[in-house]
């Protein structure tokens, strides 16, 4: 079942549209997360949800039910916000009992639901402390314990780790992952960052200018952008222009220097049309003196600019005789090092990793 469907939900603020008629159904239990960059209408999607915003034109419905005249406290949810909003003068404790004080929870219960969720979030030692007493890390921790302990069935999540640093925040990724698991509460979760939509999601949904660009698991988002902009906002990428030849199970398109590149279908486009090739960093191989590379049929020589060693991975700058520079990403490992600036490089990449994209627009689903 659905637990939240929005069905052609539009919020407009005055001539400014944050949101275009837009169509989504969260299932039981899944995590989805809202992806786009800034100004594309996530926070906006997650208050329509909320109730904090009512929609322009359109509707809400939770659990199957249509919420959209529904105000907040009445809707069911949780909700985790960036800046943690612990009450500062009450103790961890107190800050977590809130929510089931005001919902008249008897004392022993909640003393018991409150020592519950501080095990769950791993922080049983710090319910006498005040929000001050600490981290960031823990702060948020402790939020999210607070959203937990009335168990609602969604939790609305607006960029919550938005303020942490990386170390902090890759854990809270991994620690969020588990409590989803453990919980099986349905996730909605928003953010700009798109390592942490690849991380944490079981679907993401990608916003951009108030509309869904595409959504998807993230390894289909990932491999199987649709249009220029997703390809560019998940993951590098190596983006050309090329004339297309041909199409078919296979197309062939050109570089302006007559290059012949292989590629995936490229269906929506015909011969003579001006379009993008798309190509994965990570899926450019660097060809050393002696190896095989009959696995591959695409085949580029051109002269090395420079490698850069980013700890685990290696990027090399390539550039191709047309002036092109084309970015191919290895694992670091022995014979897998530095290339020297000038020196003649062999690239090869199979046409299966090579997508043709529209200039502007997407591809059907
Ligand atoms: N209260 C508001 N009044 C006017 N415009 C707003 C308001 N809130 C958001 N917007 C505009 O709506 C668009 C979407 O904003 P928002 O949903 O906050 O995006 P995001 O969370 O993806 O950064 C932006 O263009 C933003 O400037
Ligand atoms: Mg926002």
């Amino acid at each position: 079942m659905a637990m939240v469907r929005l069905e052609k939900a539009s919020k407009h603020y005055g001539d400014v549209v944050a949101l275009r008629e837009v169509d989504l159904s969260v299932m039981e239990g899944e995590f989805v997360t809202l992806l786009g960059p800034s100004g594309s209408g996530k926070t906006t999607m997650l208050n329509l949800i909320a109730g904090m915003l009512a929609p322009t034109s359109g509707s809400i419905h939770i659990a199957g039910k249509d919420m959209t005249q529904v105000p907040p406290n009445k809707r069911g949810l949780g909700m985790v916000f960036q800046n943690y909003a612990l009450m500062p003068h009450m103790t961890i404790f107190e800050n977590i009992a809130f929510p089931l004080r005001v919902r008249k929870m008897a004392n022993d219960e909640i003393k018991k639901k409150v020592a519950a969720v501080l095990e769950l979030v791993h922080l049983p030692h710090v319910a006498g402390r005040k929000p001050r007493e600490l981290s960031g890390g823990q702060q948020q921790r402790i939020s999210l314990a607070r959203c937990i302990v009335y168990s609602p069935s969604i939790i609305l999540m607006d960029e919550p780790l938005g303020a942490l640093d990386k170390k902090l925040r890759e854990q809270m990724q991994l620690e969020l992952k588990r409590l989803h698991t453990e919980l099986k509460i349905t996730m909605l979760y928003v953010t700009h960052d798109q390592e942490e939509a690849l991380t944490m999601s079981d679907r993401i949904v990608l916003l951009n200018d108030g509309q869904i660009e595409q959504m998807g698991p993230p390894d289909e988002l990932y491999f199987k952008p649709r249009s220029v902009f997703a390809a560019d906002f998940l993951g590098d990428s190596n983006m050309w222009d090329v004339r297309v030849e041909s199409t078919g199970a296979q197309a062939t398109a050109m570089l302006p220097s007559g290059h012949k590149v292989l590629a995936g279908s490229g269906n929506f486009a015909k011969a003579g049309d001006k379009v993008k090739a798309m190509i994965r960093p990570e899926n450019i191989t660097v060809v050393r003196e002696g190896e095989d590379a009959g696995r591959f049929d695409n085949h580029a020589e051109g002269t090395a600019i420079d490698s850069i060693i980013l700890g685990g991975v290696i990027k090399h700058y390539v550039k191709l005789k047309d002036d092109v520079t084309i970015t191919a990403q290895e694992l670091t490992r022995s014979g897998r090092r530095a290339l020297t600036p000038g020196q003649m490089v062999r690239l090869a990449w199979r046409s299966d990793d090579t997508l043709l994209l529209p200039l502007s627009g997407k591809i059907a689903a």
